[in-house]
């Protein structure tokens, strides 16, 4: 498979996971919580599939188009291994989505950070509350969810809090 077509299954796979995500927590209140802003492009979609609720970003430095830069007081602006535990006062147990999409090329490193940064997202989550990930991140505090058709298996992850 081409650079490429790996790059657009990754995004349709994004996409999917995401739309699933809102199908799942329809009847579930809480926050939406999105780790990594990049260029925005995950945030605006998530603005538009829940136009209702609050949604967090945490990002160490915004670089984002300027369409998609969360207002000042949803940015967790920082880095995560500093700004999710200070946010457990506040958001702890009330996100009904946490999206993950903090890696880069780099499978080792974005191995790393997810298993680092694994045990601060937990707690934020209430119980049903969704995880999607583009990187895995199993244990017995996360039910596995299957993915919707047509993204294959490892591209992303989606996982409810048990
Ligand atoms: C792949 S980009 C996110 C792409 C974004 N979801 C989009 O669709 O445009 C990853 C982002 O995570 C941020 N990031 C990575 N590690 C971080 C950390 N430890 N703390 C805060 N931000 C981090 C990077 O600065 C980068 O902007």
């Amino acid at each position: 498979m081409s650079r490429l077509d790996s790059f657009i299954r990754r995004l349709e796979a994004q996409r999917a996971c995401l739309d699933r995500a809102a199908e799942l927590i329809g009847g579930t209140d809480g926050a939406v919580l999105e780790l990594g802003l990049g260029n925005g492009r995950t945030y605006d979609h998530l603005c538009e599939l829940f136009p209702q609720r609050d949604i967090y970003v945490c990002e160490r430095q915004v670089a984002a188009h300027p369409d998609c830069i969360p207002p000042a007081d949803r940015l967790l602006l920082g880095d995560m291994f500093d700004t999710l535990p200070a946010a457990r006062d506040w958001l702890g147990g009330k996100v009904a989505l946490t999206h993950f999409d903090a890696g880069t090329g780099d499978a080792a490193a974005n191995l790393r950070l997810a298993t680092g940064l694994r045990p601060l997202i937990l707690p934020l989550l209430r119980p049903g509350g969704i995880l999607a990930t583009q990187q895995a991140m199993d244990g017995p505090e996360l039910e596995t969810l299957p993915l919707p058709d047509g993204v294959a298996e490892g591209r992303y992850h989606l996982y409810r809090r048990v």
